[in-house]
């Protein structure tokens, strides 16, 4: 489209002027058209002077999500192949196995500027106002069993641990399995969701939903105790497209290694070292039996080894656990 092609050129040449003519001729255009590009491109947010007798210059880019500011900053072989990007979603994982069955490829990556029926894990609700964070959603279609699904909520939560780390320059925690902390309080949200065949459990696609939170100012009264926000943190959070790409960069680099084999132990220690919880007494909650346990460790798949109060020991795949912090937990 000849305003990515112009916008490439201005981004490529951030010093100097590019005239209309010479726009025109490079794409072999009208003069008009590369006007209406222009205008197009003021109208979303790009801000472009134009000087008589030199030309246009980029001045500054607007803090969208958009395909062209996430692709041009993809490095990845598998994630990014397609973006699709909403204003307006129920959620992003919805439309994403939506999509799944309509057959598109792997790589496929669905965002929403809001999402105004956000899903997190048990059935909870998601805080996905306009344009304050990143909501999205991977497709992958690996060929692999049910039970090793998990794997993909780690390499996630890695990926967004780099990611930020990356960008910020603070690297936050996971509390198992799944929520990425800041000081004590979530920034970010992970929910996978599989189809399988239900004889040979053999997955037929995989969706991993990422929800961080980048330039929230407040958060609803029920989760403002519990809910932060990258910009909390620094002057210059990262722009929500550049979060968006290195993430699913972070994520294509671990999934090169997803099937898995020799990257599993690399990963499985990173996740672990990242985790906020171990030999710490955690709530373990499970359908609706709650227990204190010590989370002790992960095994290679990801799954919480815990200690009972009777010394016992046992392994959870699912559920969920809170820390114990002073005055309750989080
Ligand atoms: C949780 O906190 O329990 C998981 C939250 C996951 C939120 C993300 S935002 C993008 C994707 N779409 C959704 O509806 N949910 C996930």
């Amino acid at each position: 489209m000849l305003k990515w092609q112009i916008l490439d050129q201005l981004k490529k040449n951030p010093e100097s002027y590019l005239s209309g003519e010479k726009l025109s001729r490079k794409f072999s255009v009208s003069r008009t058209a590369v006007n209406k590009a222009i205008k197009s491109l003021r109208d979303e947010g790009y801000k472009i002077a134009a000087f008589t007798n030199r030309g246009y210059k980029l001045i500054s880019s607007p803090d969208i999500l958009s395909e062209y500011e996430i692709k041009s900053r993809l490095s990845s072989k598998i994630l990014g192949k397609e973006i699709v990007v909403y204003d307006s979603l129920p959620s992003t994982n919805i439309t994403a196995k939506q999509l799944a069955e309509e057959g598109l490829p792997e790589g496929t990556v669905v965002l929403a500027r809001e999402q105004k029926g956000g899903r997190g894990r048990l059935s909870r609700s998601f805080y996905s106002p306009m344009d304050m964070g990143v909501w999205m959603t991977v497709l992958l279609r690996p060929r692999i069993r049910a039970e090793e699904a998990p794997i993909f909520t780690i390499m996630a939560a890695v990926a967004v641990n780099n990611a930020i780390e990356k960008l910020c320059g603070i690297r936050p925690t996971i509390k198992w399995p799944n929520d990425i902390f800041l000081d004590g309080k979530k920034v970010c949200g992970i929910l996978t969701e599989m189809s399988m065949e239900a004889e040979t459990r053999t997955v037929y696609h995989i969706v991993i939903g990422i929800g961080i939170n980048v330039n929230n100012r407040s958060f609803p009264e029920e989760i403002e105790n519990i809910a932060t926000s990258l910009n909390m943190f620094t002057k210059n959070p990262p722009g929500k497209s550049e979060l968006a790409a290195e993430v699913l960069n972070q994520l294509d680099n671990l999934c090169a290694g997803r099937y898995y084999d020799k990257k599993k132990g690399d990963l499985i220690s990173r996740y672990r070292s990242d985790l906020n919880m171990l030999g710490k007494k955690v709530k373990l909650i499970r359908g609706s039996k709650e227990s204190a346990v010590t989370a002790l460790d992960i095994d290679e798949n990801g799954c919480l080894i815990v200690q009972h109060n009777d010394k016992s020991i046992s392994v959870v795949n699912s559920g969920e656990v809170s820390i114990k912090v002073p005055g309750g937990y989080i």
